[in-house]
């Protein structure tokens, strides 16, 4: 398959684009040898990867080891990578932070949370530096501590008209793709409909341009039972647990 560009994803608006994050080489080797359309290197990396608590801990050194191992293995993918938290609270540091970890890790995209107007402004810089910016609103983790937890938004009318809002505002800054994390179903429609740019969901129902998934949850590699949005397709966990234990058994017979 061949790798998409910024023009090839705007026009795939509608048709199921499959998105995955991944935070090592070899996982991205096996993800280069697929037909998934961009792979994004997300902060959630601190929870799955790190053991942090929250995504809050993931520093800009961080996504930079994580971004750069991804791109050595998969070097024929559209590569997305999160801006973590406190490397975009102004514009000037947004430029700055966004500029180093597009050059560190050769990605074609970056991704970073919210709409406040600041935000706007740094979306506006970026795209017109050359750096693609993919939005993110709705369950923005990186202010779990602001929203006070982890919920579906736009449950209220209020709420989704604000949720709108911001997806029109994320278009008109320029961003190429907005991801609607946790965004009541009927929103994240009605946001799908009126952009001209695609949607991808996590946890925001159906009609959404495309998905992304965290490959921890879709595996189950990790002890804990994922969101319900992400049904998983193996248990991996109880595999390589199963695999360990026998190993020690025959190691020691
Ligand atoms: O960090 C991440 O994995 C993400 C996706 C869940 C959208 O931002
Ligand atoms: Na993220």
């Amino acid at each position: 398959m061949k790798k998409l560009n910024l023009r090839d994803i705007k026009k795939a608006k509608g048709q199921k684009l499959q998105v995955l994050t991944c935070y090592d080489f070899q996982m991205a080797q096996l993800f280069n040898e697929t037909d998934l359309d961009m792979i994004l290197v997300g902060d959630s990396v601190g929870n799955v990867v790190l053991g942090y608590e929250t995504t809050v801990e993931v520093t800009l050194t961080e996504m930079e080891i994580f971004g750069k191992a991804v791109r050595r293995g998969a070097p024929d993918k559209f590569l997305i990578v999160d801006l973590p938290f406190g490397s975009y609270s102004t514009v000037t540091q947004g430029v700055h932070s966004a500029t180093k970890l597009f050059q560190a890790t050769r990605c074609e995209a970056i991704k970073l949370e919210g709409a406040f107007p600041y935000q706007l402004k740094l979306i506006e810089r970026l795209t017109q530096t050359g750096i693609p910016v993919m939005g993110h609103i709705g369950l923005t983790p990186q202010s779990v501590h602001q929203l006070g937890g982890y919920f579906t938004h736009g449950k209220t009318e209020d709420d989704g008209e604000r949720l709108l809002r911001e997806a029109r505002a994320l278009q008109a800054a320029g961003c190429f793709s907005i991801v609607l994390e946790m965004v009541e179903e009927g929103v994240a429609t009605r946001i799908t409909e009126e952009l001209k740019i695609p949607t991808i969901g996590i946890g925001a129902g159906r009609k959404t341009d495309g998905q992304v998934l965290v490959i921890n949850d879709l595996l189950k590699m990790g002890a804990r039972t994922p969101p319900k949005f992400c049904p998983p397709i193996a248990d991996h966990y109880q595999e390589r647990k199963n695999l360990i234990t026998q190993y020690l058994i025959d190691q020691r017979k």
